[in-house]
């Protein structure tokens, strides 16, 4: 029996010491000290021994159980150890691998010129206001005193939603100026931005739906001298104080004298190149004192009042501020072209 023991001893240890996962560690363990296990069947026969034999026997046993459940723990910690390290090297998360980006928006180069305009207007003491942009007749022209006659009021020009030509697309942000003016009583100081519609081709430098800033001002003492000191000041604001104006005269029905503000060409410093078609000057704005007949329609006394207001347009100052030469690409959205800005 001693050479048994001697026999499980060697085996067992030499088994447990190859073996290969926690599992079949604890099937070696269930095969050797299990209840039905090789070492309990070698103790079954004890009863066969002699009783000065026994207790020498019982002790051997005693001492290859041990030895055996030490070997099976230590085994089964080392198993577990090398499980755990596999796992570690399998699963690690290599945190300085650059992550996956996030596409984030931007904002649109009209809408940066506009937010860029509105902030100058409003530390002048401006505030923002708005009209629809599907307009009645009377608001976008008869207000304005475009007489019935005057060619923008024609079907080319001009997107009609009623065959008596009484509801539009407004084809200007102008009857914002009436609309503030029924309603408020001056001073007013108002900019109203917004989209204005017109039957006009897609080209390089036309649209048919396109944005303009209204800009209006009524009070006591206006004069034309208010009207030069402000343009003046917002446009060298927006382009910089290097940036030389020249004010034209012009024509519009709503406004009494009227003109055109033109910039001088960045490019060639006003001596006539390829940009500004060989002007040296770039037209910018309509602008003008508000007719007095506008006034009265609004129901504002034109003796007691004064007030001038202006036109720009949003593509154009976008298309300056960013030397972008075609107007198509501001509407295309390609983010390709939209990323540069
Ligand atoms: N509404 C005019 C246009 O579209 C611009 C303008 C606005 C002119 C205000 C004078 C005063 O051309």
């Amino acid at each position: 029996m001693k050479k048994m023991l001697q026999d499980l001893k060697d085996s067992s240890l030499s088994a447990i010491g190859s073996a290969a996962s926690p599992e079949a560690l604890e099937s070696l363990r269930v095969k050797y000290l299990g209840k039905k296990g090789e070492l309990t069947a070698i103790l079954k026969q004890m009863g066969k021994l002699s009783s000065e034999e026994r207790p020498v026997i019982g002790q051997l046993a005693n001492e290859v159980r041990e030895h055996l459940s030490k070997a099976l723990d230590e085994k089964r910690e080392q198993l577990y150890a090398k499980q755990l390290e596999s796992r570690l090297i399998s699963e690690k998360i290599d945190v300085t691998i650059p992550g996956i980006p996030v596409k984030v928006g931007k904002k649109h180069p009209l809408s940066t010129v506009l937010d860029e305009a509105k902030e100058i207007f409003v530390s002048m003491g401006f505030s923002i206001a708005s009209g629809p942009e599907i307009e009645y007749a009377e608001y976008n022209f008869d207000k304005l005193n475009h007489s019935a006659g005057h060619p923008a009021r024609d079907r080319q020009d001009t997107f009609y939603f009623s065959d008596d030509d009484r509801i539009l697309l407004r084809t200007q942000t102008s009857p914002v100026q009436i609309r503030v003016m029924e309603n408020r009583k001056p001073p007013i100081r108002i900019i109203s931005p917004g989209r204005v519609y017109r039957k006009d081709e897609v080209d390089a430098t036309h649209s048919p739906m396109f944005h303009q800033i209204e800009g209006l001002v009524v009070d006591k003492g206006i004069t034309m001298g208010d009207l030069k000191g402000t343009l003046n000041t917002i446009i060298k604001q927006l382009y910089g104080e290097d940036t030389i104006t020249r004010f034209r005269p012009h024509h519009f029905p709503f406004t009494e004298p009227s003109c055109e503000v033109d910039v001088q060409c960045f490019e060639c410093k006003g001596k006539g190149c390829r940009v500004c078609k060989g002007e040296g000057f770039i037209e910018l704005l309509g602008a003008g004192m508000v007719h007095p007949k506008v006034l009265e329609v609004c129901g504002i006394d034109s003796k007691v009042y004064s007030g001038f207001a202006f036109g720009m347009g949003l593509e154009r100052m976008t298309m300056r501020r960013f030397n972008i030469s075609d107007l198509r690409l501001i509407f295309e959205n390609d983010v390709r072209f939209l990323d540069q800005f």
